[in-house]
């Protein structure tokens, strides 16, 4: 990444989203992080420093929003996507309302950023999905997370040949210790712990994934002329147990 490029993360309040932010700053980025809340968008600047952050109110799953944030963001040279908003549970149970809130916000949202952002993004620049590991290796209770990601994927092959020279890649992460977790239900600190512990002590890395890992990917993904339509795995080989 070159200094004073302009990156934008939706999703840049928390978790991975907000580690991109943070590193793209560290590189001399200017950085804007989108996201639903204001207050979570004005705790993340006060973490990033403010200098060079700007913020913006979207909410990725609103076509009308999504065009409104580029017209406001102009020129920009990397687009990365976090945002998602999924909902977990058994298959017979998942509610329509749910389930078309998590399509918004990690399959359509995506399709509308790529859409807006596309003619705005300088030459040598780059968009960066993140799906996940639910894609590859299903678990009970995350069919909408396997359905999301696997059409995540399929979008960014499919844009990276339409939108190109503009390249288009993904991140597939593995379970990464973030906020996401706290909002799950049940998902006391306790409980956290022991899920977590668990699967490390599955996974050939012998642990979850970090917010850095995740981040570091992404930043090859930008920087890279010559990958587009890439999924890249960042998961601690859990897709191999
Ligand atoms: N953490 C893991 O273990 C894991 C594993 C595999 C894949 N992933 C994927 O990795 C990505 C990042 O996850 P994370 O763990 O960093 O999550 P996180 O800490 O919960 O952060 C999610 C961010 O997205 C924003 N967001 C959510 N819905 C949005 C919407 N409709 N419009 C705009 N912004 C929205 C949130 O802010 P607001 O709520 O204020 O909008 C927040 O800034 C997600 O796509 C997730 O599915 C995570």
């Amino acid at each position: 990444m070159k200094k004073n490029e302009r990156v934008v993360v939706i999703g840049g309040s928390s978790g991975m989203g907000f580690e991109i932010a943070k590193m793209a700053l560290a590189k001399g980025a200017e950085v804007v992080i989108a996201g639903r809340s204001i207050q979570r968008l004005e705790a993340a600047c006060v973490a990033l420093g403010e200098n060079g952050v700007e913020i913006a109110v979207v909410d990725i799953g609103q076509q009308s929003e999504v065009a409104a944030l580029f017209k406001l963001v102009g020129q920009l040279d990397h687009l990365v996507v976090t945002a998602a908003d999924l909902s977990y549970g058994p298959v017979t149970e998942l509610k329509e309302s749910d389930l078309m809130r998590a399509v918004r916000s990690k399959l359509l949202g995506p399709l509308f950023a790529a859409q807006e952002s596309a003619s705005r993004i300088r030459p040598g620049g780059s968009i960066t999905f993140t799906s996940g590991i639910a894609a590859r290796r299903p678990m009970r209770g995350g069919a909408a997370a396997a359905a999301i990601n696997s059409g995540l994927e399929g979008l960014a092959r499919s844009l990276a040949i339409e939108l190109a020279p503009l390249r288009v890649n993904v991140v597939s992460p593995g379970w990464t210790d973030t906020p996401i977790w706290d909002g799950m239900t049940g998902m006391t600190e306790d409980r956290k712990h022991e899920v977590h512990s668990s699967m490390a002590a599955r996974l050939p890395s012998g642990r979850i994934g970090r917010v850095e890992d995740i981040a570091e990917a992404v930043f090859f993904l930008m920087k890279n002329g010559f990958v587009t339509g890439t999924v890249l795995d960042v998961d601690g080989g859990h897709r191999l147990v």
